[in-house]
C-alpha cells in the first residue's frame, strides 16, 4: 500500500488536497550524495548497472529533497544497446554510439530488446521497492522512438539533429522498419518495469522540438500513440519538449498525463488538453534564482494551472549545477501553497 499516492490520484485527474511535485533529474548530479556512490565507480554505466547503486541513488530525492515520486535511475539509451548498438557515456560530453544505423543492412545487427537484457534496471525497480515501502510511487520510463532513433541513426547529440531528419526524407522506409523495432522493444521494457512494481511510466521525447508537424505525427507520435495504447496497467505521461505544434494531437493519445516544457503557453495547453492532466513547468533556471524569487515563481505556475489537473515540475530536466537547497525550497513552495 501506497502511503503518499498524490501523483497517481492526480494523474488519474482525482481530487488531490494539494499538488503533488517531482522533478526531471532529480536522481543525478545535484545531490552530493549521488556524486559520493557516483565517484566510486568507473563510469556512469557501471551505476546504471548495479541494481543496488541504481535504486540507493533513487531513494536518495525521496529522502532528501521531499518529492512526491521517485524516478528509477537509469537512461534512456539501455533501449539501443539493448537491441545491438552499445553507448559510451563520455565524461562532461554526453553519449556517444561508436555504430550508428544509416542502411537497410545495419538494421540486420539489431534485434528487439528483451526484458532479460535490461534485467539490471528490472532489479533496480524491485530493490528501490523495497527500500520505499510504500513511502512514494516509483516512475518508470523510456525514450519516445523518435528520440531514441535520433541518436541510433545521429550517433550522439546533435543540435540539429539532421542525419536523423535527412533519414525521415531519404528513406522513410527504413525509418518505419527501425522505429518500429524500438517501439516493440519499449512497449516489452515498459511492461516488465510495470510488472517489478512501477506505478506510473513516462516517456520522453526531448527531440520532438526538431520535427516540422507533419513528420511528428507521422514519425513519432504513431509511435507513441502504439506504446500508450499498449499500457493499460498504470498511468503513463508523454513529455515532447519543444511539440507546442503537437499538443492538440496529445489530447488524443492514450496517456493521462502531458509533460509542457517552459516554452510552452500553460492557457492553451488547458485548452487543447481538456482530458489531461498537466505537469510542469517552470524554467528550470529560475532555481538560479534567490529563495524568494523560486517562492514566487512556483507560486505563480501553480497559479496558471488552477483549475486544471497538475502535477508540479521543471520544464525539463533540473541543472545539474543547481545549489539542492533551491531545489528544497522550490518543492516546499509548491507544498505549502
Ligand atoms: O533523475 C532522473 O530523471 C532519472 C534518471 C535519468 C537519467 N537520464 C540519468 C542520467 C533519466 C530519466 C534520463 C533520461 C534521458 N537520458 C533523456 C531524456 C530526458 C531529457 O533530459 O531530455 C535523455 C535525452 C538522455 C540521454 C542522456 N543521458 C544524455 C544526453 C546525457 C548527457 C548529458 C548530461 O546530462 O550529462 C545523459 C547522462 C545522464 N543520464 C546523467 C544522468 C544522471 C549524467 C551523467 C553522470 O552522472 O555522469
Amino acid at each position: 500500500m501506497l502511503k503518499n499516492d498524490l501523483i497517481l490520484k492526480a494523474a488519474r485527474g482525482e481530487k488531490v488536497d494539494r499538488t503533488p511535485v517531482w522533478l526531471m533529474r532529480q536522481a543525478g548530479r545535484i545531490l552530493p550524495e549521488y556524486r559520493a556512490v557516483r565517484a566510486k565507480l568507473s563510469g556512469f554505466k557501471e551505476l546504471v548497472e548495479t541494481p543496488e547503486l541504481a535504486a540507493e541513488v533513487t531513494v536518495q530525492p525521496v529522502d532528501l529533497l521531499g518529492v512526491d515520486a521517485a524516478i528509477i535511475f537509469s537512461d534512456i539509451l539501455v533501449i539501443p544497446e539493448a537491441m545491438g548498438l552499445t553507448y559510451e557515456m563520455v565524461e562532461k560530453k554526453g553519449p556517444h554510439f561508436p555504430n550508428t544505423i544509416s542502411t537497410h543492412k545495419d538494421l540486420d545487427q539489431l534485434k528487439i530488446a528483451h526484458p532479460e537484457d535490461l534485467q539490471y534496471t528490472i532489479d533496480a525497480i524491485s530493490i528501490t521497492k523495497k527500500e520505499l515501502n510504500g513511502r512514494v510511487p516509483i516512475i518508470g520510463f523510456a525514450g519516445a522512438p523518435w528520440t531514441i532513433f535520433s541518436y541510433m541513426v545521429e550517433g550522439g547529440g546533435s543540435k540539429t539533429f539532421s542525419k536523423a531528419r535527412k533519414m525521415l526524407y531519404n528513406d522513410p522506409e527504413l525509418s518505419d522498419k527501425l522505429l518500429k523495432m524500438i517501439t516493440e522493444s519499449t512497449i516489452s521494457y515498459l511492461k516488465a518495469q510495470i510488472a517489478a512494481g512501477a506505478n506510473m511510466v513516462q516517456i520522453f521525447d526531448s527531440w520532438a522540438g526538431v520535427l516540422p508537424p507533419g513528420h511528428y505525427n507521422q514519425f513519432s507520435l504513431k509511435y507513441i500513440q502504439q506504446i500508450a495504447s499498449a499500457i493499460s496497467e498504470v498511468p503513463v505521461t508523454v513529455f515532447a519538449k519543444g511539440a507546442y505544434f503537437a499538443l492538440k494531437e496529445m489530447n488524443d493519445v492514450s496517456c493521462r498525463t502531458v509533460g509542457l516544457d517552459w516554452n510552452m503557453d500553460v492557457e492553451e495547453a488547458k485548452k487543447l488538453l481538456p482530458n489531461k492532466t498537466l505537469q510542469g513547468n517552470l524554467d528550470p533556471c529560475a532555481l538560479y534564482g534567490s529563495f524568494d524569487q523560486i517562492e514566487q515563481e512556483a507560486h505563480r505556475m501553480l497559479d496558471r494551472f488552477k483549475g486544471h489537473s497538475h502535477i508540479a515540475n521543471l520544464g525539463h530536466g533540473v541543472y545539474p549545477d543547481t545549489d539542492p537547497e533551491k531545489v528544497k525550497c522550490f518543492i516546499e513552495a509548491v507544498k505549502s501553497y
